[in-house]
């Protein structure tokens, strides 16, 4: 079975948040954001949440496509932010859009989210198992930032993104041609963010009240400049592609300085990696699929182009998939 994407959506919250603002909270400025990161402005949540965000973008793809919700077999929701640890946020937005005859779960690998769900997805459809799924990455990340921690808190935006892809004829050209991706546990404490603490009567230890995004910023950067590249490489090998056969490279919008060391060391043309983390920030799941909108309904994709799609993050995850949209 081949996987065709039919539906593209995406929603933001409504509040846009400049560098200018942020510099009323932090001691920043605007030159040292952009000149480091590119990022110009962000949405932040006044009330939005992930589900409601992710049932929004979920609804935009199904109206795009012309399905109705109940016609969905299966939702994968991208996120490392929920509202709720139960039930799974994938369940909140069934019920939003009314998709009842869908099986939903949660899928949390960070930035990388949507990239796991669109494979998981891929694998689901091959087998025959179902037909059409959609695959959505929603956070509200400022929730989880400490807001007088200004390495941290001027990177990251809210938002959602969501794609319906359903099972193609073999006679389309569209699916995925081949992915690669991996994870590196034992870097994991380079980018987190701790849940609640065991508090049963048992537990002796000192709770520690440290809830909010911790990074190492530069090794988080060196992993990405490095593990980027190197896994776009990979599956362009097991298409049997190169770097020239593609028409979009769309990775995740962390940093522009990020997606430009990736397309230097690709020897790729930057015309070639949009990118709008100057509007967004760092939406972690949510990133790809909101740009993938974009581009979408802006006419910019064409069916038969080559994409490459690429995410990085905490994990540490990454990976890369070469699709025909
Ligand atoms: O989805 C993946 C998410 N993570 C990422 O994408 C992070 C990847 N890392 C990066 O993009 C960069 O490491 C950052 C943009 C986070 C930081 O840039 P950097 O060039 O690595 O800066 P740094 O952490 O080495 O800090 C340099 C200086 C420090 O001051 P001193 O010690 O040199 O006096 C920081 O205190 O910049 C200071 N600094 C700031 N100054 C103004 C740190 N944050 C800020 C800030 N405004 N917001």
């Amino acid at each position: 079975m081949r996987m065709k994407i039919i539906g593209t959506g995406s929603a933001l919250p409504k509040v846009t948040v400049s560098n200018k603002q942020i510099m009323d909270w932090v001691d920043t400025s605007d030159e040292w954001i952009r000149e480091r990161t590119g990022i110009a402005n962000r949405h932040l949540s006044t009330g939005e949440t992930v589900a409601s965000l992710a049932a929004e973008a979920c609804e935009k793809a199904l109206k795009q496509a012309g399905v109705k919700a109940e016609e969905v077999d299966m939702i994968l929701l991208a996120t490392c932010s929920p509202e709720y640890l139960l039930p799974c946020a994938a369940c909140q937005v069934q019920e939003r859009i009314g998709a009842a005859n869908a099986v939903a779960f949660d899928i949390n690998a960070a930035c990388s989210g949507f990239l796991f769900g669109l494979t998981t997805a891929q694998a689901y459809l091959q087998s025959g198992m179902y037909k059409k799924i959609l695959i959505a990455g929603s956070e509200v990340l400022s929730k989880l930032m400490n807001w007088g921690d200004r390495s941290t808190c001027i990177l990251f935006g809210d938002g959602a993104g969501a794609v319906l892809i359903e099972a193609a004829e073999d006679t389309q050209e569209s699916r995925m041609i081949s992915f690669s991706q991996g994870s590196d546990g034992a870097k994991g404490m380079v980018l987190s963010c701790r849940d609640r603490w065991i508090n049963n009567p048992l537990y002796k230890e000192n709770i520690q009240e440290d809830f909010y995004v911790q990074m190492d910023g530069q090794a988080v950067y060196r992993f990405a400049t490095r593990q980027v590249p190197a896994c776009i490489q990979d599956a362009l090998q097991k298409a049997f592609l190169t770097v020239e056969d593609i028409d979009l490279f769309i990775l995740h919008q962390a940093n522009a300085r990020i997606i430009e060391a990736a397309a230097k060391r690709l020897h790729a043309d930057i015309q070639k990696f949009p990118m709008n983390v100057d509007r967004m920030g760092n939406m972690s799941s949510a990133t790809i699929p909101v740009l993938l909108d974009e581009l979408n309904r802006e006419g910019r994709l064409k069916r038969g182009d080559k994409l490459v799609l690429s995410g990085f993050g905490a994990g540490l995850t990454f990976g890369a998939c070469v699709i025909v949209w």
